[in-house]
């Protein structure tokens, strides 16, 4: 502090200011100091929120038998498979997958092939991957699981409740697994009966306004794991839905033909 400052106080004041005001000038933070300051905070602010927001979105998540899964691609083994080439070119399709969303922005992904081959897995890959790249959020519906909650008790409140907050996570979230589509239509041989009606309208009419919502936006990836057959698909929901989930283009279509059931072999 200024001496000849201290000097003019009074001697009681003087020792108060002497044990509370800091020896050197207080600097005073210029307008671009202020602003740089105030960018960095409202950085580390937004980032924080985003963070909360991607955990709300993986919170509402609907597992298979309510048990979250975890792969990375670190845990896809090519060892697995019999046909290890195969497997190898399945995992790099999904990395290159990963890869090209991280550089133009995202699109759909479908992972398709019989069970056990490794579609569930290859498709939590890509989404941890692309948390960890992009910071993109993600959250994992089965649709099994779905169909259970949205048929089951659809007019109970607190279920509705629920429903509404799954529906507005799966709109808004960045990579939404929609696990298993089209295993709630029942079995193959039903689905192809001349009588057989489709999925719940209930169901047709969620996975309508999510399919709507996400369709076509850089920042939604939606990634579709099936048993079925794009025929099928079209006889469980209406084809519009299908349509905005399911993608014809063969660069984003990872067929897992040629592998074999390693849940069998392991089981
Ligand atoms: N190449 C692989 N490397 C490591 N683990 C694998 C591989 N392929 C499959 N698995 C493991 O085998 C099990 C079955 O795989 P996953 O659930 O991904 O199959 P799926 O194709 O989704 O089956 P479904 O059609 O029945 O849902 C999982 O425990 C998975 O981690
Ligand atoms: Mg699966």
């Amino acid at each position: 502090m200024n001496e000849s400052l201290l000097e003019s106080l009074p001697v009681g004041l003087r020792e108060l200011a002497k044990q509370h005001l800091p020896d050197k000038p207080v600097h005073i933070p210029t307008p671009e100091e202020r602003d740089q300051r105030e960018r960095e905070l409202s950085r580390r602010l937004t980032k924080q929120m985003e963070i909360q927001k991607a955990m709300v979105y993986l919170d509402k998540s609907l597992w298979p038998a309510g048990i979250p899964i975890s792969f990375n691609f670190a845990d896809w083994k090519p060892n697995k498979q019999q046909d290890q080439q195969r497997a190898r070119e399945i995992g790099n399709k999904a990395w290159m997958v990963t890869k090209e969303a991280e550089k133009n922005g995202a699109f759909n992904v479908v992972l398709l092939g019989s069970p056990g081959t490794g579609k569930t897995s290859l498709a939590l890959a890509i989404a941890n991957k692309l948390k960890q790249d992009m910071s993109w959020s993600w959250m994992f519906v089965n649709t099994t699981e779905l169909k259970a909650l949205v048929e089951a008790q659809y007019d109970a409140y607190d279920v509705k409740q629920r429903i509404a907050k799954i529906k507005r996570a799966m709109t808004e979230v960045n990579v939404l697994i929609l696990d298993d589509f089209g295993t709630e239509g029942g079995l193959v041989s039903r689905i192809m009966d001349r009588d057989y009606k489709g999925a719940h309208s209930n169901l047709q009419q969620l996975m309508y306004e999510v399919s709507n919502a996400r369709f076509g936006k850089p920042d939604k990836m939606t990634i579709v794991t099936t048993n079925n057959s794009n025929k099928e698909l079209n006889r469980i929901y209406d084809p519009k839905i299908v349509s905005r989930l399911v993608t014809q283009n063969k660069a984003h279509r990872i067929a897992f033909n040629g592998m074999s059931d390693v849940r069998e072999m392991e089981g």
